[in-house]
């Protein structure tokens, strides 16, 4: 089998998203910079970490929930027609997502639960979970439909800024998805999907606008067996796509 391939971009989300010809992708798998992650920052009520807790590295700037619906049009134009599309996120960013999706056009399934096995912070019951939504473009069949919808993976601790697991992004993407496959993440962060995505035959897009981002997640496909090439046929009149980090 030949190695699966990647590229990476770096630009805004949806700057990003409008580089992509319309139906061109096969699961669109993401975790955005949610503005609720503000307060998840927050020590008290005025004290904001420049560092995660967990983490040595600063945290990214927020993408805010005013531009989810040029997030999910977008999303629904570049995924092809019976297709899925996750979104993580915690409970407060859900109700505000939602319905904005299902405005772009998606069906929504249901919550996936992140059970990450241990707590983290708050006060009002400690937290222990998240959200993956699961939305669905036409109509298409999980792969294994004797999976839970509750997923026991446990966090990742000292990693990139709200770094998710592969572990967790792998039991997803192989329920979406065939070998071959495109999977596209506009906010990829340390490439995570990524690396789930090219351990299971899948080709990948990532993107993200920061540069400890583009190196971290560079260095983790690499490691992962993925080589550096193009996976998306763009129209010969598109924009270039801007990257910062060139080839090697
Ligand atoms: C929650 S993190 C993603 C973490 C990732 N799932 C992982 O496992 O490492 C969100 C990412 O969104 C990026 N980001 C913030 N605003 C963005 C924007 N407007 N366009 C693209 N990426 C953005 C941040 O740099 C950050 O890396």
């Amino acid at each position: 089998m030949t190695s699966p391939t990647f590229e990476l971009s770096q630009l805004d989300a949806v700057a990003f998203l409008r580089t992509l010809p319309a139906e061109s992708v096969d699961l669109l798998f993401t975790d955005p910079a949610y503005e609720s992650l503000e307060k998840h920052r927050a020590i008290g009520t005025t004290t904001r970490l420049k560092v995660s807790q967990g983490s040595s590295n600063p945290w990214f700037g927020v993408f805010p929930n005013a531009r989810f619906g040029e997030l999910f049009e977008e999303v629904y134009r570049v995924l092809k027609r019976d297709t899925h599309f996750y979104l993580m996120c915690d409970q407060e960013t859900a109700f505000v997502a939602k319905p904005i999706a299902e405005q772009a056009g998606f069906k929504f399934w249901k919550p996936v639960v992140w059970d990450k096995k241990s707590i983290g912070m708050g006060y009002h019951y400690r937290a222990r979970y998240e959200f993956v939504l699961f939305f669905e473009k036409g109509k298409r069949r999980l792969a294994d439909l004797g999976i839970a919808d509750v997923l026991e993976v446990p966090r990742i601790r000292g990693g990139y800024p709200a770094e998710k697991p592969a572990a967790l992004s792998q039991i997803l993407i192989g329920q979406s998805t065939a070998p071959g496959d495109l999977i596209v993440d506009p906010f990829m962060g340390s490439g995570s999907s990524g690396v789930a995505a090219l351990t299971l035959g899948r080709r990948y897009a990532g993107n993200d606008v920061s540069d400890d981002s583009l190196k971290l997640a560079r260095e983790r496909l690499l490691g992962a067996g993925g080589v550096e090439g193009s996976v998306i046929v763009r129209p010969a009149n598109a924009a270039p796509v801007q990257q910062r980090l060139a080839l090697g």
